[in-house]
């Protein structure tokens, strides 16, 4: 045991230092943190952008207490070998400019502090491979965006396609373990065997327009002074973290992930109109990805949790059915979780991405797929009628246990509401039901539709 963990330890030092060497060969050495300029310098021109990236996951991508506590875990166990390949991706311009590692670098430029930033993003020339922080930085005069006609008295401005494109995305939002090459976050894979990748739906339609599961157009000026234009991206870059944006007050980007999350999925319950006591009930309940252009859940992949709600009781609210529900403790009760769960190099589980050797099972919903769940249970002779059906979709950003962990039960761990449904046998419950042709079918958002209509 011990001779094989020494082993893997030697093997992540080797291989994390040809992935580093690998992905930018010269950075570190020729670049300063002085090239690169800090965000309260763009935000004299470009104030709004700035104000939606500022509450963002990017401007905290480094000083995201929950990443914090996991890198200097992994630091540990790992021996400092993953420093370099756990910060590129959240403060890449400490590592390029050689400030970071050390991790926990008390004298942090101003630049590199701002995690994921504008002058960072707009400074990428082109990317050396898709994940992994495979991105190519040149800072300069020249800022790189989507307008092949901008003007600027501070910069020179530049188009590149790249901007407009989920390769650039998938520079980071694709994570490949170092050593036991295991996709550790799939979110641009999945995203390019859509259906989305045919119609050419990109990340930045969903992510950076108002549209959360399409492109919308977003009108206005992107820096003072400059012209009115047909659209303008949104720097939110919501995604789905409402326990971290929660943690840090940021209450706006909050809300923009529930919000996100409920345009997610759609949940179809089917239950009998009627059912004799003793009788043996099936409820079938559907799962539609009907929002996301990836896996859902996607990003965090070892961690990131959906799941279904099922509770069945009799009028006077006696349990029948239970499933999904929470223990004391905060562990989900024989439920049906959509995750990814991996195992170590001894075949046990693991929530520590680092220590990944491979993937045990992922049930995560591809976009525009279905997940179909059958719940069967007994009516009771005693129970009173109406039964009452009662589904909840959720979804939380980690394990409460995982959380217990590296902060010590100081937080909760907040579930968010997806979708529900309520219906119920040998009688209409709530509005709801509507009984009448031998099953009741619930569908709770109808927004699937006209999901593939998005700009070409
Ligand atoms: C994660 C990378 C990233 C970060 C961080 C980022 N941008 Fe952008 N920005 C982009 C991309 C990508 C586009 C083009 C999106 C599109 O058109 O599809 C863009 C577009 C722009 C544009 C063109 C006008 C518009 O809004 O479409 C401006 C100006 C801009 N960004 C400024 C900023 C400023 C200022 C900041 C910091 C407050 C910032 N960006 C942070 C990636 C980023
Ligand atoms: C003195 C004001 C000013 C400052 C400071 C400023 N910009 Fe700009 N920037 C502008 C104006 C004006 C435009 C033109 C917008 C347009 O064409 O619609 C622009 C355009 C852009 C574009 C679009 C380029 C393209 O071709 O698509 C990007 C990206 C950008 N700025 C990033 C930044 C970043 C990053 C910073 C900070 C390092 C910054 N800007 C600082 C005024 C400024
Ligand atoms: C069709 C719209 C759509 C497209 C295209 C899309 N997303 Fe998303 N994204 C969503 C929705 C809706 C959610 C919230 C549900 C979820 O967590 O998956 C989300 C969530 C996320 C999250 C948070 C995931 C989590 O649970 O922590 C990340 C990160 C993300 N998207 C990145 C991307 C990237 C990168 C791309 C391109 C490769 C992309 N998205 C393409 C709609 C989209
Ligand atoms: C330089 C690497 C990098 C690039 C390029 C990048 N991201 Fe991110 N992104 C990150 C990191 C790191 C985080 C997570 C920060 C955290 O949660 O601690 C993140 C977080 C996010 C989130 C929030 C996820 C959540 O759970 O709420 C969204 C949405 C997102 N990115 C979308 C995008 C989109 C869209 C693009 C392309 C326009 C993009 N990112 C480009 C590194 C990057
Ligand atoms: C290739 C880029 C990349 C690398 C390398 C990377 N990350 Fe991340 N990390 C991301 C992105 C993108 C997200 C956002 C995914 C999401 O929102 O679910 C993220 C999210 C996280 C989160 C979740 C934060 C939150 O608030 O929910 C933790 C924790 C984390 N990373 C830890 C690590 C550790 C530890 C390592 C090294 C073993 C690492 N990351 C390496 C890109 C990267």
């Amino acid at each position: 045991m011990r001779i094989i963990t020494v082993f893997i330890i030697f093997t992540l030092v080797f291989a994390c230092a040809g992935v580093v060497a690998d992905a930018s060969p010269t950075e570190a050495d020729t670049l300063s943190h002085e090239d690169f300029t800090a965000y309260s310098t763009c935000n004299r021109c470009h104030a709004i952008t700035t104000s939606q990236w500022e509450g963002s996951m990017h401007y905290h991508a480094f000083d995201d207490p929950f990443y914090q506590e996991e890198l200097n875990l992994a630091s540990k166990e790992s021996n400092g070998s993953l420093d370099v390949f756990c910060t590129r991706c959240h403060i890449p311009v400490g590592v390029v400019s050689g400030q970071v590692p050390p991790i926990d670098n008390p004298n942090i430029s101003e630049e590199a502090d701002e995690g994921v930033g504008c002058d960072f993003c707009h400074s990428v020339k082109e990317s050396s491979e898709i994940g992994n922080g495979g991105y190519v930085v040149a800072p300069s005069e020249t800022k790189y965006g989507p307008f092949d006609d901008s003007e600027s008295a501070f910069h020179e401005s530049q188009y590149s396609e790249f901007y407009t494109k989920s390769e650039y995305c998938g520079m980071c939002h694709q994570i490949t373990h170092p050593t036991s090459g295991v996709v550790l976050d799939d979110t641009y894979q999945a995203w390019s065997e859509s259906s989305y990748a045919e119609e050419k739906v990109q990340c930045q339609d969903c992510h950076m327009t108002p549209g959360i599961t399409e492109f919308e157009t977003n009108p206005g000026r992107a820096g003072s002074g400059a012209p009115k234009r047909d659209h303008i991206s949104v720097h939110n870059f919501a995604g789905a973290n409402v326990f971290v944006t929660g943690i840090l007050g940021e209450d706006d980007h909050k809300e923009m992930a529930i919000e996100r999350l409920q345009e997610a999925a759609t949940l179809e319950v089917s239950i009998p109109e009627n059912a004799q006591p003793g009788e043996e009930v099936a409820i079938e309940v559907s799962i539609t990805n009907s929002g996301a252009g990836h896996n859902l859940p996607t990003g965090l992949t070892e961690a990131r949790q959906m799941w279904t709600q099922v509770d069945v009781k009799d009028s006077q609210g006696r349990e029948i059915y239970s499933s999904g529900n929470l223990d004391e403790d905060g562990n989900i009760e024989n439920g049906i979780i959509y995750w990814a769960v991996y195992s170590d190099a001894d075949g046990n589980s693991t929530l520590k991405l680092w220590e990944i050797t491979d993937v045990i099972y992922d049930n995560r919903i591809a976009p525009t797929s279905t997940a179909t769940e059958i719940h069967n249970f007994t009516i009771p002779t005693d129970a009173t009628n109406p039964i009452i059906v009662d589904t909840k979709l959720l979804y939380r950003s980690a394990p409460q246990s995982l959380i217990d962990e590296l902060f010590g039960g100081e937080y909760d761990v907040p579930i968010v509401e997806m979708e529900s449904f309520k219906g119920g046998i040998n009688g209409e419950v709530g509005s709801e039901g509507t009984p009448g042709f031998g099953s009741v079918v619930g569908l709770i958002a109808l927004l699937t539709i006209y999901l593939f209509r998005r700009k070409m």
